[in-house]
């Protein structure tokens, strides 16, 4: 639980508060802007909630990979926090939460597919998250995007008797008994609406998911800038290639999709922008 001892002293004074073990992974301060925010490194409370925002942070208390965000008096509401997780999006496409620490807080989503349940990437094997996946039918299948977004796969896999799919140069140790090893290059129709593009860059073997050429789910190989409502990628954070992942990017201008769903910080609804974002995103990287 957060420690009210190690509170960061750039919180607005109030109820909630975050402490100093945050490790700055996004996830409070998009799932309640108006309230979190980055400051040096590290969340904070720049606003206390009111009205409707509590339902943000009741979301954000959950997900945090860390625990690092608390209230000053707890109180029975929360014994029932964020029982809307996961979130709807859109469709049958929702965020997951409870964002772990052994994958920095990414994010995970859930998508409700005619042919069984199907979770990218592995949130925090919680509880009340569990509980909320079977009661939307359990899980049939986890893509894992890349080596480091895996998490509590073996938890899900063990609970859920789900397969897990995983590109052959993400393997590691955690996932050797993976049941889905995804040898090619070639995309990887899984179902006739969803499929996987391999996306080398930020890792060898990463993948990006389109489903129903509409959303997209980039791992760690786009971000959406909420702000500038703008694609991102990060050279600081690629450990395999940038040139490849330069490359990864210009393959998506051959897709078509209108929703971005990253692994880390907010996801963005483009419409049939979508391209152009990436197109903007080449020329910016070509001129830096
Ligand atoms: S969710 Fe937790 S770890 Fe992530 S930025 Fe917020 S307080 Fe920090
Ligand atoms: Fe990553």
């Amino acid at each position: 639980m957060a420690n009210t001892d190690l509170s960061n002293p750039q919180n607005v004074p109030g109820p909630v508060f975050v402490d100093t073990t945050c490790i700055d992974c996004g996830t409070c301060y998009h799932l309640a802007s108006e309230v979190f925010e980055e400051k040096e490194g590290a969340s904070r409370v720049m606003k206390q909630p009111q009205g409707e925002e509590w339902g943000g942070v009741k979301r954000a208390i959950v997900s945090c990979p860390t625990n690092s965000i608390g209230l000053q008096e707890k109180s029975q509401d929360f014994v029932n926090a964020a029982l809307d997780l996961p979130l709807i999006i859109n469709e049958n496409v929702s965020y997951c939460g409870y964002t772990s620490k052994d994958s920095f807080g990414a994010t995970s989503y859930l998508i409700e597919h005619p042919e069984g349940n199907i979770l990218i990437d592995s949130p925090r094997f919680h509880p009340q998250l569990v509980k909320a996946l079977e009661e939307r039918g359990g899980v049939s299948l986890m893509i894992l995007t890349h080596q480091d977004d895996v998490a509590d796969h073996q938890k899900f896999h063990d609970h859920f008797g789900c397969r897990r799919i995983i590109h052959r140069d993400e393997v590691r140790t955690s996932t050797k008994d993976v049941e889905l090893i995804w040898e090619g290059s070639e995309d990887l129709e899984i179902f006739k609406d969803l499929k996987l593009i391999l996306t080398p860059g930020h890792t060898k073997g990463h993948l990006c998911v389109l489903y129903k050429d509409l959303y997209l789910f980039t791992g760690d190989h786009l971000f959406v800038n909420e702000e500038e409502q703008m694609l991102e990628a990060s050279k600081g954070v690629c450990w395999y290639s940038w040139k490849e992942q330069v490359k990864s990017i210009e393959k998506l201008l051959h897709y078509d999709f209108e929703w971005v769903m990253p692994g880390h910080g907010g996801w963005g609804h483009f419409g049939v922008s979508s391209l152009e974002k990436v197109s903007e995103l080449v020329e910016r990287i070509r001129l830096s």
